[in-house]
């Protein structure tokens, strides 16, 4: 059993050459002091876990993940896998297979090869140093002698022989035992993506890293292989590190998700924490579908908040949380799901529906806020999300009122944005 340790890991690009005569400062240029995109990641993956690692595109995922492999250096920062510093280490003896987006299969080898090639050549390298170099000549020679004879009368090596039984057994665990004998362009997407991971798995590494494989299926293909993934990890209980833009797969896949935004982890949580109690407001929009609405409020202590005629008394439990905020505006931060068309009142927020999505289960809709009096500062230019149960009707132009669930708002500093919780947070009772 294998734990990863990200200690302090920073990575910085130089700047390329046309980037900086682009921009025409050739001052600029001489410097090369680099763009940094992974600012001092800290991260611990437990022996054995499921850690997600999400993020918008260009925040670096694929950068750090490359770099745990050996494929990428960095720039600072030290890497355990398990006991071992792996800093310096090239790939190869990292024990670490990687899963790519594009599969990265040999195209001119067969399902069969490409799974027995990394464990042919470890195993040659593992045990060239014992074998005898008479009888290794021996049964070389032997190969090559009845290499072009029916299949049943060649010459199989020990090695060969082992490999084809961790091959077979392999396929066995992905059901692609019937594709052994084709090629990858004899394959469909899913196929593909089933040999890739077989490849990995048959190494049978101390660690997994996985860069978005499910980014080239189709949406349902996606979900029945996130959970086949999810599967097969507990079965091998391999450590590992699988790369998302996905929210979604983030939320249903990992037993823990780190969060990464412009290179800096904002959060590292089990998905329902968070959802529930999400570190800062990019956590908060980024976690949740469609994402969480913001609306500026003005407070006043010890637990009122209003915003033009909308006025609305808080739970007692915010009181202490938020009376530093006492005359200032905050971010009020609530979901989709936790607004409900209500009654008209001023502890309501008055809205002009604008979209409306059925979608079956549920009812999606977009309003735009029209609350009078509204100061100039706090005034909203985003539509609300809203999110509601099928059975009550709303059309579009439609102007209703919608109630805040009391229990699950939430309050962002508006300078650093980070969430401001109470001691006892309403909707996580346990923590
Ligand atoms: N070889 C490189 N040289 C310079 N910049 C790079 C290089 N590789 C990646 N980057 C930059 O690093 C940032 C992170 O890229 P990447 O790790 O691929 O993001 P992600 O996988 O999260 O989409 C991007 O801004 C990208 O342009
Ligand atoms: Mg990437």
């Amino acid at each position: 059993m294998t734990q990863v340790i990200l200690e302090n890991v920073y990575k910085s690009f130089p700047h390329r050459q046309e980037e900086s005569s682009a921009t025409d400062k050739k001052t600029e240029a001489g410097k090369n002091e680099g763009v940094s995109v992974l600012r001092r990641i800290n991260l611990t993956v437990a022996s054995g876990e499921f850690m997600v690692l999400v993020g918008p595109s260009g925040c670096g995922k694929s950068t750090l993940l490359r770099i745990i492999a050996g494929l990428e250096t960095m720039t600072g920062g030290n890497i355990w896998v398990g006991d071992n510093l792996v800093n310096n280490l090239p790939p190869k003896e990292r024990d670490i297979a990687m899963v790519f987006q594009n599969y990265a299969l040999y195209p001119h080898m067969t399902v069969y090869d490409n799974i027995a090639f990394g464990l042919r050549r470890r195993t040659m390298a593992g045990e060239a140093v014992e074998a005898n170099e008479f009888s290794q000549f021996g049964e070389n020679l032997l190969v090559g002698i009845t290499r072009k004879l029916p299949k049943g009368l060649r010459y199989i090596s020990e090695k060969e022989k082992s490999v084809s039984q961790r091959v077979k057994k392999v396929a066995e665990l992905l059901q692609i035992e019937g594709l052994l004998n084709r090629l990858p362009k004899q394959l469909s997407g899913g196929q593909r993506q089933r040999v890739a991971l077989g490849r990995a798995i048959a190494r049978n590494p101390q660690v997994f890293l996985m860069d978005e494989p499910l980014s080239n299926l189709d949406a349902k293909l996606r979900a029945e292989t996130r959970a086949q993934i999810v599967k097969l990890q507990r079965q091998l209980e391999t450590t590992t590190i699988y790369v998302t833009h996905d929210q979604t797969e983030a939320m249903t896949m990992g037993d823990r998700i780190a969060i990464l935004n412009q290179g800096q982890l904002q959060q590292v949580a089990p998905p329902l924490e968070l959802y529930n109690r999400p570190a800062n407001r990019f956590v908060a929009e980024f976690i949740g579908s469609p994402p969480m609405n913001f609306i500026p409020v003005k407070f006043h202590a010890p637990q009122l908040i209003t915003n033009g005629d909308f006025r609305m008394t808080l739970p007692e439990v915010w009181s202490s949380a938020l009376q530093k905020y006492d005359g200032c505006t905050l971010i009020l931060g609530i979901r989709p799901e936790h607004l409900t068309v209500g009654v008209p009142a001023n502890k309501n927020l008055p809205v002009q529906i604008e979209l409306v999505e059925n979608l079956g289960n549920d009812t999606y809709f977009s309003a735009q806020l029209i609350i009078t009096g509204i100061e100039r500062k706090a005034i909203l230019t985003n539509s609300l999300q809203v999110r509601i149960p099928p059975d009550r009707n709303v059309k579009i132009g439609e102007k209703i009122w919608l109630s805040i669930t009391p229990e699950k708002m939430h309050f962002f500093d508006p300078d650093t944005e980070l969430a401001i919780y109470p001691k006892t947070f309403p909707t996580l009772p346990l923590l």
